[in-house]
């Protein structure tokens, strides 16, 4: 079936829209961006989403292009017209189009589109062994929380760890810190048996997948601080795992070749997955 995107007021197959080449996105990389997964014809933590949204948006200094009610509207319209049980729909804004100045221009309308496509999580394999994960330095700059669509340290570090056969690329700060993943928050369940994941900060996203994993875990009484973990710790971790809206809960069991506790997902990471699982409506919630 084609996919179909809306640009600007238009749904059109997805080879149709295009998007000018003064479009302040395409040079400057003033955009931001939200990936959210449909499960059933519902996105998943909409407003958590919609909320993260706004924020970028400010710090970007980008106009929200339309009331937040469309907008929820538009995505939902997007997963209908493209007709899949299990979707990742891509929303990103820019500052539109305008003659290329560094100044933020005043009167221009930001250019807003949405993509959909089928969600691919991760495979049963993934899921019962886990993934392989490389740590590189964090060559990102000093406001990772806004969703920024400028990911060129966030591409190399992926591409690297794919490189690799790994996963994922976790980042360490000039401190020795993981901060996070190159698209996904890192989280450790430390020798001590503490589940720990980097504090909300500039150093980090926040990630909407983060936010609920933490809140299923304190609904558990599970032994949690948002502090700082760093390379020599996630090595030493009981168990490890990753989060985001594509990856879920996603078992994290080899740091740099080595493996993670006895090699195998922990029984926090897999109450975890369990408990994200049913929150998002997924079927794998049943297979876990
Ligand atoms: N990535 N950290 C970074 C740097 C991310 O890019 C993401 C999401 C996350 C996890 O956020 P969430 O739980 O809200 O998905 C953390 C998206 C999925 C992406 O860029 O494709």
């Amino acid at each position: 079936m084609t996919r179909i995107a809306y640009l600007n007021g238009r749904f059109a197959p997805i080879s149709t829209p295009a998007v000018a080449v003064e479009d302040r996105g395409l040079q400057f990389a003033h955009g931001v961006y939200e990936v959210l997964k449909a499960i059933g014809g519902r996105l998943v933590d909409l407003d958590r989403h919609l909320d993260r949204l706004e924020r970028s948006l400010a710090h970007a200094r980008i106009p929200m292009p339309t009331s937040r009610a469309v907008l929820a509207l538009l995505l939902e319209e997007c997963v209908r017209r493209n007709r899949l049980a299990e979707a990742l729909v891509y929303l990103q804004i820019d500052r539109g189009v305008a003659a290329r100045n560094h100044v933020c221009p005043e009167e221009v309308r930001p250019t807003l589109f949405v993509t959909v496509r089928p969600a691919r999580f991760p495979t049963p394999e993934e899921r019962t062994r886990g993934v392989a994960v490389i740590t590189l330095p964090d060559e990102r700059w000093a406001r990772c929380d806004i969703k920024s669509v400028s990911l060129l340290p966030n591409v190399l570090a992926r591409s690297r760890a794919a490189e690799a056969g790994a996963r994922e690329a976790w980042l360490v700060g000039a401190d020795g810190v993981i901060t996070e993943g190159s698209a996904s928050n890192a989280w450790i369940v430390d020798a001590a048996g503490v589940l720990r994941t980097h504090p909300l900060g500039p150093r980090i996203l926040g990630g909407v997948t983060r936010e609920v994993v933490l809140e299923l875990a304190r609904a558990r009484a599970l032994p949690l601080e948002e502090r700082a973990f760093t390379r020599a710790e996630a090595l030493a971790a009981r168990e490890a795992f990753l989060t985001s809206t594509t990856s879920l809960v996603l078992p994290v069991t080899r740091i740099d070749d080595r493996p993670v506790g006895d090699g195998l997902p922990g029984p926090v990471t897999r109450t975890l997955a369990r408990a994200y699982a049913e929150h998002a409506g997924l079927a794998i919630a049943t297979e876990e």
